[in-house]
This record gives C-alpha cells, sequence and structure tokens, in this order.
C-alpha cells in the first residue's frame, strides 16, 4: 500500500487533499461502454472503443501519479470472439497499434507491460506485437500494467488445472503440495497481488468472467460513466470509496 500523503500534489481538486489514508496497490477495471457511448453520438462502434484507447493513457497516467503499482485492464473476454468480425478485427487492430505507439510512454514512464489471456487464438503478428513490448519494458519497475486480451478467469483456471495435473501425472508434484499458494503462481497473474479494487464502468454490475480467482474479496465499485469519459477524477471517486471500506476478509466488524 502506499501512502495517499505522498501525493497529494497529483489531486485534480481539493476534495481528497486533507484526506490521509492509502492507495490500493492493485486496481482491476472492466473497461465497459464503449460500444453505447459511440451509437449515443450516431457513430460505429468501433469509434468507441478508439476513444477509449485515450481512456486507458488517462488511467495509466493517473495511476502513475498516484503511485498505483498495478493496474489490470479488460480489453477482450474470451466471450468477445462472439461480436461481428468486423469489430473483433478493429479490436485486434487497435490493440496492435496501441501497444506500438504507446511504447515509447511506457519506457519513458518505467511501465512494465504484461497481457494475461490466451495467445493460441490471436494472429501471429499481435503476438508478436505483445511478445516484443514485454519484452522491452520487461525490466520496468514503477507501474505494471496488465492487459486482459483473449483472457477468462475460468479460461485462466482450467490452463492452471491442467498444468497442475500434468505435473503431478509426471511425478513433479505431489498432490498435497497443492495449495491457494501454489494454484495462484499457475495463473497468468503469478507474482502479482490480488486487486483490492476492482472497478466496472457504464452502470454494468457484474464481473463477466474477470480475475474470476484474484477478485474474492476485491472492494467493487460500479460508476455509471461510459468508459470513453473516464477521469482522473472517477477513478479518484473509487479509491475514495474503496479508503472508506472495512476490510474484514472474514472477521467480525469493529
Ligand atoms: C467494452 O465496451 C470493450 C470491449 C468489450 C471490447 P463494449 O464494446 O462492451 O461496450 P458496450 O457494453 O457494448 O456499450
Ligand atoms: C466485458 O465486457 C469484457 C470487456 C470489457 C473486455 P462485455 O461488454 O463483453 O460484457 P457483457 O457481455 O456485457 O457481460
Ligand atoms: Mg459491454
Amino acid at each position: 500500500m502506499t501512502n495517499l500523503s505522498l501525493i497529494h500534489d497529483s489531486l485534480t481538486d481539493g476534495r481528497y487533499g486533507k484526506m490521509g489514508g492509502q492507495v490500493p496497490t492493485h486496481i482491476a477495471i472492466v473497461m465497459d461502454g464503449n460500444g453505447r457511448w459511440a451509437t449515443q453520438r450516431g457513430m460505429p462502434r468501433i469509434m468507441g472503443h478508439q476513444k477509449g484507447v485515450d481512456a486507458v493513457r488517462r488511467t495509466v497516467e493517473a495511476c502513475i501519479d498516484l503511485g498505483i503499482r498495478y493496474l489490470t485492464l479488460y480489453a477482450f473476454s474470451t466471450e468477445n470472439w462472439r461480436r461481428p468480425l468486423e469489430e473483433v478485427n478493429g479490436l485486434m487492430f487497435l490493440l496492435k497499434r496501441t501497444l506500438k505507439t504507446e511504447l515509447k510512454t511506457f519506457e519513458e514512464n518505467n511501465v512494465c507491460l504484461k497481457v494475461i489471456g490466451r495467445r493460441d487464438r490471436l494472429a501471429p503478428d499481435v503476438v508478436a506485437s505483445i511478445e516484443q513490448v514485454e519484452h522491452q519494458t520487461a525490466s520496468n519497475t514503477a507501474l505494471t500494467l496488465q492487459i486482459a486480451f483473449d483472457y477468462g478467469g475460468r479460461d485462466e483456471i482450467v490452463r492452471a488445472v491442467r498444468q497442475i495435473a500434468s505435473r503431478v501425472k509426471s511425478g513433479d508434484l505431489a498432490i498435497d503440495e497443492i495449495d491457494e499458494t501454489l494454484f495462484a503462481q499457475c495463473l497468468d497473474t503469478a507474482g502479482v497481488p490480488d486487486p483490492e479494487l476492482f472497478i466496472r464502468v457504464s452502470s454494468v454490475l457484474r464481473i463477466s468472467n474477470f480475475l474470476t480467482w484474484q477478485t474474492t474479496y476485491s472492494e467493487l465499485v460500479f460508476p455509471e460513466t461510459y468508459w470513453p469519459d473516464f477521469t482522473k477524477d472517477d477513478l479518484l471517486s473509487a479509491i475514495h470509496h474503496f479508503q472508506k471500506c472495512e476490510r474484514r476478509f472474514g472477521r467480525a466488524a469493529s
């Protein structure tokens, strides 16, 4: 946890300036509402996704300012393949283009980029652009930015189970050695602490297969804002809510 007193200067208004407290180490966000944002304006859905990239940039900058160590953004679910081919292709193109255009900014701001999810269904050029940015930013330490792409919490768990089963079968692992710590080490998020704060924008109140294992004790916040309109103030409001939560982890209320 990072002390909020260190970051008073970066706050955009006085609302939180006098407030002490902690910022979360890890924030996870379901970037939702791009399509509705565009449709409301009579634009094709892909324009909403394009605008969403600006919100990603703003949010990454805000997290760096606030001293957040891990940010996970849900960009494409294992179920999003069900969308029209044109939209799927548009999202693949946007991922590739964004990785290319943002690489310099990641380097300058000491951001380590990781993509979580499956790789086997992505086109080779998409995989190559992911691998290049992951490789070039691997030793950066200020913020770890995880982009969840062809990611599903259930799929991640099934892949972990397969990995564990094969280690047991080969004699490398005893059944008694399987516990929560070992299981977490077999997930895509191995080594990353669970998110304390889960944000889903656009007034949709569901998890939609995001970080199924990791969000067990996350504080959940559901702002109304569509993702393309998400600002640093929206992020601060969510953090403010988090700071008021009493995190009990099963203990009796104080
Ligand atoms: C979220 O916005 C982005 C992705 C799922 C890729 P949507 O595209 O789901 O936007 P809505 O929910 O249709 O408005
Ligand atoms: C979840 O949003 C996936 C991403 C934001 C990438 P969806 O818009 O796909 O979720 P549902 O279909 O409304 O549950
Ligand atoms: Mg949606």
